[in-house]
């Protein structure tokens, strides 16, 4: 299999981030990516661009697709619980996308599962903690060592549709 994005080594910098959400994240993916712009990283919104109803499908494949490719380093994705965008950007190789909702995992799902996807669930969790959950995870690496290999083990297990 061809995955364009492998496992990241220990401490790469991230410096571009796509973030999509569906109707349901759509506000909280805005706020979001406004504080991920007042930190410096350039910003590539997928949309949605209203809060009227759509499909999350559509904008986890978008977001997936610009980290597996390599046009950004990271992808941050917002619908109602997380769980339908960690699902649909799961299926595309080289993604490792995550819901979470504590700060612990947040940080862990980067240093011991190189998650290159952050999943929130805006009817799930407030601002405040969503902003930590961000934070959380971006302030952590991929720690490699032992867990290189782990996170390469999970591309044996396919991932495509
Ligand atoms: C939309 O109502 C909701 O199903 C969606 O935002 C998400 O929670 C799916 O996983």
């Amino acid at each position: 299999m061809n995955i364009s994005n492998p496992p990241s080594p220990a401490g790469r910098d991230v410096h571009r981030i796509a973030v999509g959400a569906d109707h349901a994240g759509y506000r909280l993916k805005n706020h979001l990516a406004a504080l991920l712009l007042k930190k410096g990283l350039k910003v590539r919104d997928m949309g949605t661009d209203s809060p009227h109803s759509c499909d999350y499908p559509d904008f986890a494949r978008a977001v997936a697709n610009a980290v597996a490719s390599g046009e950004v380093d990271l992808g941050l994705l917002v619908c109602g619980t997380g769980q339908g965008m960690a699902m649909t950007a799961n299926k595309v190789p080289g993604v490792r996308a995550a819901v979470v909702l504590d700060t612990f995992s947040a940080r862990a799902a980067r240093e011991h599962n190189d998650c290159n996807v952050l999943c929130l669930g805006a009817r799930v969790c407030g601002t405040g903690l969503a902003e930590d959950l961000l934070n959380s995870w971006l302030a952590a690496s991929f720690q490699g060592g032992r867990h290189q290999a782990r996170v390469r083990g999970m591309e044996l297990s396919g991932g495509g549709v």
